[in-house]
Formats: structure tokens, C-alpha cells, sequence
């Protein structure tokens, strides 16, 4: 059986959030109109109470993008949930995200409450969500480094205060993968009522172990994975989107389920934040970095020429991009006369391999050779061999003279 993953974005607020990535509310419009393209199914637009743009932003953005849920950030705090409420008023689908730490380091060196305050603040904040809508969300800050038999009784408490997704986030990406999957898999089993609500993980990358972790947790019952583009975030980001989303499609051999992202969309959105934000997204980036489906080395473009599934383990189509052969000092004759195809040129096998000495030549001095580069070698070397057969031509016609006189007496000087 295959189960529906929930994808729920915090580009705009968990992403929005690291140095160098904050937008202007109209660029957090532009992006939300583009995740609603992407088929995401919650959109967290912002954190509302932390100023009165990030509260305008959710406001305008719940009001625009009706289909998918629009989610607001809440402290376990009045003040926080009160200021969500209103900021999702126009949503077609409102969820208010609260969340309040349960680590004992959060709680005593951070919050410098006790547990049992702890635990009250959390239940009250999602009854009071529950005034503004049905769609309630708690999330544990620091979830992997708690306590877990507090951690079970704060999560009994919310459910039985009405949050209908609870989120377990990896804070600090500290965890493991074999210990995500062991830690929802005890909480899925000793917490009474889980089976009434969606359990949910949030992962960071401080170990790169982000999107492994997330996808331990689906293994282990996640049902919702919170994701950013282009894996933006606090410190090393968040689990990436397109990372996790192309898993679930490449490997649903592993991963019984499915999502609604068009996966076609990816590209274009991963463009558009890096448009928006000027942030570069690395160049070996999965999915989204330029050299992602990009070919070099002679033996890999060979292959990729003879069949695809060599070197490619997904389309590039499918993610909303086409291969890219690079000609650069790697590449080999296969590469340069397909290059020479698509550029509209047959080359006999002497012109490939002349052309081909010429490109390496030019690779060895500069990284890539450009499309324009290829054309002017063989244009240059196809000249060259016109102007060769040309003298051929002029000399057998001088030989042919020569021997034309010399057949009739006459010499050069008559
Ligand atoms: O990383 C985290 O714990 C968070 C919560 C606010 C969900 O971003
Ligand atoms: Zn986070």
C-alpha cells in the first residue's frame, strides 16, 4: 500500500530565516504562487509575530494561494498564537504551527522553565490554536535530544488538546539515521492516540545527514517531511525538498509512498529562489546544481550516448532540465561527433579526429569548450580542407598544362 507523504515547505520561514536569505513580502509571494505550482501541500509562510512584515507576508499570502494549507510559526505563547490567527484569517486552509522546546538543555539553560511548565504552555497554546482552526500543529524543538518519557507525555498532552500533526524535529542535526528511525518508531508505539494524528520530521543538516534522516523517518512512519528549497535553512540548512521528493520517486522500491509535487516544477523553482535571494546553489548540488546532469569524462558521455540509464539514474526531463555533455579535456571522440550532429555537422572519421585534437588542445588551456568553440574548429578545419583540395585541384591542373605542352613542343617562357 502506498501512503500520501505530506510536503510541507518552510522556505519562507525556516529558510527565510538564515543569513542572506530574507525576502521582501513581494518576493515571498512570488515564491509561495510558485510552490503552489510545485504541488507542495503546506506552505509555511512565516513566523508572525517576529515583525510586522513577516505578519503582513502570511496575511497576503494566505489570501492569494488558496490550495495548498498555508501555515503559520507560533511560540507556545498567547501573544504568538493570537498574532498567527489573525495573519491566517483570509486562508482558505489555516494551520497554526506551535512549538516550544522539550530538551532539559533547551528547557533550563534557553527557557529556563521546568518540564510541568513546559507541558502546560504547550497544552494551552494548541487549545488556544484550536479556537482559530482545526488544523493544529506542535512541534517539539529539539525533539531528538529530549527525555523520552517526557517527550511521550508532552505529545499524549497535545494530542488530547486537539494538535493534529505533531512534529519531531532533529533541531541541531545531531541524530543519526538508525536513531530517527528508532525514536519514531517508540514514540509511534508507546504514545496513546498516535494513530490519530500525523507524525512529522523536520531535520537539519549540521552533520549533512539531513535528508537521510528524513527519509529514516518516513521508513519508521513519518507521514509528513518539512523541507526546504534548495535544502535553505538555519546554519547548514534544511532536509532538501527536491532531495527528498526525488528519492520517494527514484526509490519507490524503498519508500511506499507518494507525494502531489509536480516534479517537473523543481528546477524552475529551485531558479527562482536563487533569483530571488542571489544565493548560488552549489554546482554539484542532487537535483538542482548545475553539473547535476552535466557529463564530462569520455567514458561517461560514451555510455550516456549508447543508453542513459548508464549514468543517469532519473530523466532530467523529470525534474524540469536536459543533459548537458560537456567538452572539456575529459570528453572523447563519441562526445565531439554528437556535439558536431547537433550542431548540424557530419565530420568523416578524418575530420573527427582532427576536430577532436583541436578541442582538446583549446580544453587544456581553458575548462570548457563552448558550443561556438566547436563550430569555429570545424569551420576552420572544413576551410583548410577546401583550400587543400583547391591546391590539389590548381596543381593537377598545372601538372595537366605542363604535360599538355610538353606533348606539342611548346615550354613554359613560349
Ligand atoms: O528546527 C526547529 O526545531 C524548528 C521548529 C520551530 C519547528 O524550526
Ligand atoms: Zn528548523
Amino acid at each position: 500500500m502506498t501512503d500520501r507523504l505530506t510536503v510541507f515547505d518552510t522556505t519562507l520561514r525556516d529558510g527565510e530565516q538564515a543569513p542572506g536569505f530574507s525576502m521582501t513580502i513581494d518576493e515571498k509571494l512570488r515564491l509561495a504562487a510558485q510552490l503552489d505550482e510545485l504541488g507542495v501541500d503546506v506552505i509555511e509562510a512565516g513566523f508572525p509575530i517576529t515583525s510586522d512584515d513577516d505578519a503582513e507576508a502570511v496575511r497576503r499570502i494566505a489570501a492569494a494561494v488558496r490550495r495548498p494549507v498555508i501555515a503559520a510559526l507560533a511560540r507556545c505563547a498567547r501573544g504568538d498564537i493570537e498574532r498567527a490567527g489573525r495573519s491566517l484569517a483570509p486562508a482558505a486552509r489555516p494551520r497554526i504551527h506551535t512549538f516550544i522546546a522539550t530538551s532539559d538543555l533547551h528547557l533550563e539553560r534557553k527557557l529556563r522553565i521546568t518540564r510541568d511548565a513546559c507541558l502546560a504552555a504547550a497544552v494551552d497554546a494548541v487549545r488556544l490554536a484550536r479556537r482559530y482552526t482545526d488544523d493544529v500543529q506542535f512541534s517539539a524543538e529539539d525533539a531528538t535530544r529530549s527525555e523520552m518519557d517526557f517527550l511521550c507525555r508532552v505529545i499524549e498532552a497535545v494530542i488530547d488538546a486537539g494538535a493534529t500533526t505533531v512534529n519531531l524535529p532533529d533541531t541541531v542535526g545531531y541524530s543519526t539515521p538508525d536513531e530517527i528511525a528508532a525514536f519514531f518508531t517508540t514514540i509511534r508505539t508507546r504514545v496513546s492516540g498516535a494513530d490519530r494524528i500525523t507524525f512529522s520530521a523536520h531535520c537539519h543538516d549540521d552533520l549533512g545527514l539531513a535528508v537521510a534522516n528524513s527519509i529514516a523517518a518516513i521508513q519508521a512512519g513519518a507521514r509528513q517531511v518539512e523541507c526546504t528549497i534548495n535544502g535553505i535553512g538555519e546554519r547548514a540548512g534544511n532536509a532538501s525538498l527536491e532531495e527528498i521528493v526525488m528519492a520517494t520517486h527514484v526509490r519507490r522500491d524503498r519508500l511506499p509512498v507518494e507525494t502531489g509535487v509536480v516534479t517537473r516544477a523543481i528546477c524552475a523553482t529551485s531558479q527562482l529562489l536563487t533569483a530571488v535571494t542571489g544565493e548560488p546553489v552549489q554546482a554539484n548540488k542532487a537535483i538542482v546544481g548545475r553539473n547535476a546532469f552535466a557529463h564530462e569524462a569520455g567514458i561517461h558521455q560514451d555510455g550516456m550516448l549508447k543508453d542513459r540509464r548508464t549514468y543517469e539514474i532519473m530523466r532530467p526531463e523529470d525534474v524540469g532540465v536536459r543533459t548537458t555533455m560537456v567538452l572539456g579535456k575529459h570528453s572523447g571522440r563519441h562526445a565531439v561527433q554528437k556535439r558536431a550532429e547537433e550542431l548540424g555537422y557530419t565530420l568523416t572519421r578524418f575530420e573527427l579526429d582532427r576536430a577532436y585534437r583541436r578541442m582538446i588542445a583549446i580544453a587544456d588551456r581553458q575548462k570548457h569548450v563552448s558550443d561556438a568553440e566547436l563550430q569555429a574548429i570545424i569551420e576552420t578545419l572544413q576551410a583548410e580542407e577546401r583550400a587543400a583540395a583547391r591546391e590539389v585541384e590548381t596543381k593537377a591542373a598545372i601538372t595537366l598544362i605542363d604535360h599538355g605542352q610538353a606533348e606539342y613542343g611548346y615550354g613554359h617562357g613560349v
